[in-house]
């Protein structure tokens, strides 16, 4: 992919190599890393979620949350971790290709829609009237390229705003992009936990 990394705060674009197919997501790093598990999203990832939450609030405000794949329907998900924690003024805006429904009286917003697709997701921000996000919050399709088009958000990021990603120690696109990040740009926390019941979570925050 033609990438202006630089723009974006990474040191390069991030590739899988010899491997050479930056839309896969297929198990190589599942394999490598941990078994499968059914309990993808932990408890631990939904309390790192809501702490996170609430230490944007405090650094600067949590006015606007994009999220980028949508879970309603389970209790332990980033989508509830962040809608049970923002205030109700923080208006949420959510992107996944699979259908939502929308609660526009609770700042609830959904585009059903490829979330790599910048002109369609730039221009339902903008209709919303929203500039900036103090969280946004990356877990839609895992492949480098999907993942990159995603990363092109982050330029609407606010100063003391967060952006988390989940899969950072399972999927191709998380794992590759997180090597690729700018330290003089970002700062970088990764959550690694060990018991299996995970498949990784990091918040990254501007320098
Ligand atoms: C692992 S789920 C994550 C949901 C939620 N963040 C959670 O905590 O459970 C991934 C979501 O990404 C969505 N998705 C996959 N590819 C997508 C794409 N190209 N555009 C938008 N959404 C996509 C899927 O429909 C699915 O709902």
């Amino acid at each position: 992919m033609d990438y202006d990394f630089k723009r974006y705060g990474l040191l390069h674009t991030p590739d899988l190599g010899e491997q050479n197919d930056e839309d896969r997501l297929d198990s190589w790093i599942i394999e490598a890393k941990r078994p499968m598990n059914l309990y993808q999203f932990s408890d631990e990832n939904y309390r790192i979620t809501k702490e996170t939450v609430k230490r944007v609030e405090e650094a600067g405000g949590c006015n606007a949350v994009l999220e980028i794949g949508v879970c309603r329907t389970n209790s332990v998900s980033s989508t509830s971790a962040i809608i049970t924690t923002k205030r109700q003024e923080c208006k949420y805006l959510g992107v996944d290709k699979q259908p939502n429904q929308e609660d526009v009286e609770s700042n609830f917003f959904f585009l059903q829609h490829d979330s790599g697709d910048y002109e369609a997701v730039s221009g339902w921000v903008k209709s919303l009237g929203v500039e900036k996000f103090d969280l946004i919050f990356i877990d839609g399709f895992h492949s480098v390229n999907q993942v990159l088009k995603e990363w092109k958000y982050t330029e609407w990021l606010s100063d003391h705003g967060c952006v988390m990603l989940h899969d950072t120690s399972i999927h191709p696109g998380p794992v590759e992009l997180l090597k690729a990040l700018d330290p003089k740009v970002w700062k970088l926390e990764q959550h690694l936990l060990n018991d299996h019941n995970d498949w990784g979570i990091s918040c990254v925050w501007k320098r």
